[in-house]
């Protein structure tokens, strides 16, 4: 059987017809004083009205007053909302059924979305509900494509089960699929096709529940299951009305040209529609209808339709918006926690009494308890998260600072404390330790300039790239070592920080980079003067017989090299790096230590015999002079013989013919201090670590060269013994030759 189509059109042609009619009456639909505002209990505000004259076109309804009804064609009308533009209707004259009542299969139509007019059914307050046994609905789509549907199940007795087959009320009430289903209505079509299906090929429990296709409002079958379920089958009257909710919305269509305001409305419509100073206009235009709505503004409630009809709401007279002191504004409303109280005002009991009194236990309400829990828990982890660096801190502290203290046992251990610089001070200098503030690094770690907040010092700060036990242990040494040494030409270190895994170190800052950057430039450009060469030796020589005498116990710099000597802004020399540097106690001669040093500087005898002396510092010395002589690098330089710089050099001074391999510049600015000079750096170099000169001596012979020749003094009871030094005879450079090449050939080096 066809189903009767199109029931909603039918209202729908009804209400065009009322609007056309209405056209006459639009420039004056000002709502008169004394139309009636209500019919059979229900108010009827404007736009809409049971009058002449003072609705708005459209909305005309019909006042059935001998029955006490308020319809819209055949609906009667439940309530009519303007805050959410509904009426909510009911339906008991079937005019929104595709309702089966006891029929065999059938397909049908249902348009009840379409139209132009005023009135739609709302796709999301109504739902599409079947009931029945064993049957299925499908809402199609224009080409008889499914869309949407649901199919209601009633058990059917079997041999296995015995007893009542009809589903029980309280499970067809649920309308979840047994004896009754429901599915939302699809959004967006003209109209629809309803296709009603039986299932159950023997029709046993077909008539046990009222078969029926409808739309109804959300929620309404559960309310009215009783009342539906109790129907007799076979008689259809009285029917149960079905709650339906129909949207509206003005329309301005008539009007043209549409001159579109800012909201999207037509201008005439904010206009002449949403009457209210406190309105605004909304386009509700989609694809199954057209046309707007007027609203309150937030904060106002009332009839927008009409002049003053928003009114403020007063929401302090509202329970649960405020549980502090509530002021009403013009729109909104302010809520504040008393006086003396803080806390959220706004939800109950949030307010809580700040001073301690007795109010503090019985005022921490549930809310403001969860509150503090939820801001407890963040202060807690990110206290656990703070705890965490900060023991990490200090485990590092700890082990550093107890490392440093070994290594100072004996020795000032209270200078080193007050060198101990704390890790924020040291990421405020360097901007969190900046890529923009790195002035250098290699291998073993990055340096770092950084400007310390309390004094405004630049520092250079040192830090490892590597967390291995060396470096750490380096490091450490190396704050050991300079924490008692306070020299002009030894590079100042101001302090430590033990705080980080390896430790940081924080030197005076030496502008003017190192003496190898120094010596070794371009070819065609002159490097530095005979006169600063000399000095810088002078220096340096100062500062490793000040290591070696001055301080309490001796210390072996172990890596006397030109990248080691720092130049400042006047070009005074600096020894730094003492990572590798050790002290030696006095009492012994020697100490077996793992071979440290630079290629090229490294005393070779050191090297085969492990024994740390001073006198390696003095070879390393030598070898530093013969670089200032002759602009070679030791580490790379190879003769045309292959022999490295150092038997080069005491070769070609044996046999005199030293200008070969001196720097061009050294011979023509030096004079005749250059031999003397090189006689030293051959003595340095030595074999014997006894036959080398100490490093008092280079200084003593170094600053002699400062003073006018022929004006030596004071210098003998110390100077060089020359006899020492002159004694570079042949064979002494041969045998030196041969071990050296040993050496050099030996392929291990551990730095
Ligand atoms: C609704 O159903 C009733 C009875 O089944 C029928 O008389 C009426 O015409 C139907 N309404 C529409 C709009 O089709
Ligand atoms: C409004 O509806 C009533 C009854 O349905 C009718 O008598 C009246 O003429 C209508 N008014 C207008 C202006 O259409
Ligand atoms: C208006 O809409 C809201 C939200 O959909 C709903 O809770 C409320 O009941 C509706 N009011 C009326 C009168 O329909
Ligand atoms: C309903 O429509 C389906 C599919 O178009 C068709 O198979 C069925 O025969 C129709 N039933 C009736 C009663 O027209
Ligand atoms: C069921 O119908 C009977 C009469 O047909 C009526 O007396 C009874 O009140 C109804 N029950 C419900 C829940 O509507
Ligand atoms: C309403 O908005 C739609 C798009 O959302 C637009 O196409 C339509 O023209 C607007 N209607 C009016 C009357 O402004």
């Amino acid at each position: 059987m066809m189903i009767p189509a199109t029931p909603l059109a039918a209202v729908l042609l009804l209400l065009l017809c009322f609007s056309a009619s209405a056209q006459v009456t639009r420039g004056a639909s000002r709502p008169p004083p004394g139309c009636p505002t209500s019919c059979g209990g229900v108010s009827v505000p404007y736009p809409f009205d049971i009058g002449d004259g003072c609705h708005w076109p459209g909305f005309n309804l019909t006042c059935d007053r001998t029955r006490g009804r308020l319809l819209i064609g055949t609906l009667e009308v439940v309530e009519i909302s303007l805050a959410n533009s509904t009426v909510r209707v009911k339906d008991s004259a079937g005019a929104v059924n595709i309702t089966y009542h006891g029929t065999p299969d059938g397909n049908g139509t249902w348009g009840g979305l379409t139209g132009a007019g005023p009135f739609v059914v709302s796709e999301t307050r109504n739902q599409f509900v079947v009931t029945g046994c064993n049957v299925q609905a499908t809402l199609l789509g224009d080409t008889g494509n499914v869309i949407a549907g649901c199919s209601a199940f009633c058990a059917i007795n079997d041999r296995w089960e015995q007893g009542a087959g009809t589903s029980s009320p309280a499970a067809v009430a649920a309308c979840s699929g047994i004896g009754c289903c429901e599915t939302p209505i699809p959004i967006g079509r003209p109209s629809y096709g309803v296709e009603f299906k039986w299932l159950d090929p023997n029709h046993e429990k077909d008539h046990e529940l009222p078969n029926a296709v409808r739309v109804a409002e959300r929620g309404w079958f559960q309310g009215a299951s009783a009342a539906l379920l109790n129907n007799s089958l076979a008689d259809s009257s009285p029917r149960t009305p079905v709650s339906v909710v129909l949207e509206w919305a003005v329309d301005s269509a008539p009007l043209a040209p549409p001159a579109l305001a800012t909201t999207g409305c037509p201008q005439d419509a904010a206009r002449s529609a949403c009457r209210s100073s406190l309105s605004s206009c909304r386009n509700v235009t989609g694809n199954y209808r057209s046309g707007y709505v007027c609203q309150c503004q937030d904060g106002y409630q009332g009839n927008p339709y009409v002049a003053g009809g928003c009114q403020d709401i007063d929401e302090c007279a509202l329970p649960g918006l405020c549980s502090g002191e509530c002021t009403n504004t013009p729109g909104g409303y302010t809520c504040r926690c008393p006086r003396g109280a803080r806390g959220n005002p706004r939800i109950k009991d949030g307010c809580i009494k700040s001073s301690l009194g007795l109010s503090v236990g019985i005022g921490i309400g549930s809310g403001a308890g969860l509150l503090l829990l939820v801001l407890g828990a963040i202060f807690v982890t990110r206290k656990i998260k703070h705890q965490r660096a900060k023991m990490l801190k200090q485990k590092f502290f700890k082990q550093n600072r107890g490392h440093l203290l070994e290594q100072l046992v004996s020795q000032k251990a209270d200078i080193a404390e007050r060198m101990i610089i704390p890790l924020v001070e040291l990421e405020k200098a360097t901007n969190n330790f900046d890529k923009a503030r790195e002035i250098g690094g290699g291998g073993h770690g990055t340096v770092y300039k950084g400007i310390m907040s309390d004094d405004l010092h630049v520092v250079a700060i040192k830090k490892s790239k590597v967390a291995v036990q060396r470096e750490i242990d380096e490091f450490i040494n190396e704050v050991a070592i300079l924490s008692q040494i306070n020299h002009r030409n030894v590079v100042k270190l101001f302090g430590c920080c033990l705080e980080t895994e390896v430790p940081l170190l924080v030197y005076e800052f030496i502008p003017n980079g190192t003496l190898y950057h120094h010596l070794h430039v371009e070819e065609p450009q002159p490097s530095l003067p005979w006169m600063d060469r000399l000095r810088i030796a002078t220096e340096t020589a100062r500062a490793i017989a000040y290591l070696h005498s001055a301080v309490s116990v001796p210390i072996v710099h172990r890596d006397i090299k030109s990248q080691n000597i720092l130049l400042d802004s006047t070009l005074v020399a600096k020894v730094s790096d003492f990572g590798a540097s050790r002290c030696i106690p006095v009492d012994q001669t020697g100490e077996a230590t793992a071979i440290q040093g630079t290629f090229g500087y490294l005393d070779p005898v050191y090297y085969y015999t492990g024994r740390l002396t001073e006198k390696s510092d003095v070879y390393s010395f030598g070898v530093l002079l013969m670089e200032l002589l002759t602009r070679k690098k030791p580490c790379s330089y190879r003769s045309s013989d292959e022999e490295s710089l150092v038997s080069y050099f005491t070769t070609l001074l044996a046999a005199g013919d030293l200008a070969r391999v001196l720097d061009p510049q050294v011979v023509e600015e030096g004079g005749k201090d250059v031999e003397e000079v090189a006689m030293l750096a051959a003595a340095c170099v030595r074999m014997e670590g006894d036959h080398r000169p100490t490093m008092r001596q280079v200084e003593m012979t170094l600053e002699s060269l400062h003073v006018p020749h022929g004006n030596i003094v004071a210098c003998h009871m110390d100077a060089p013994n020359y006899s020492v030094i002159k004694g570079a005879n042949r064979e002494e450079v041969s045998r030196q030759y041969s071990l050296e090449e040993e050496y050099l050939l030996s392929s291990r080096y551990p730095r």
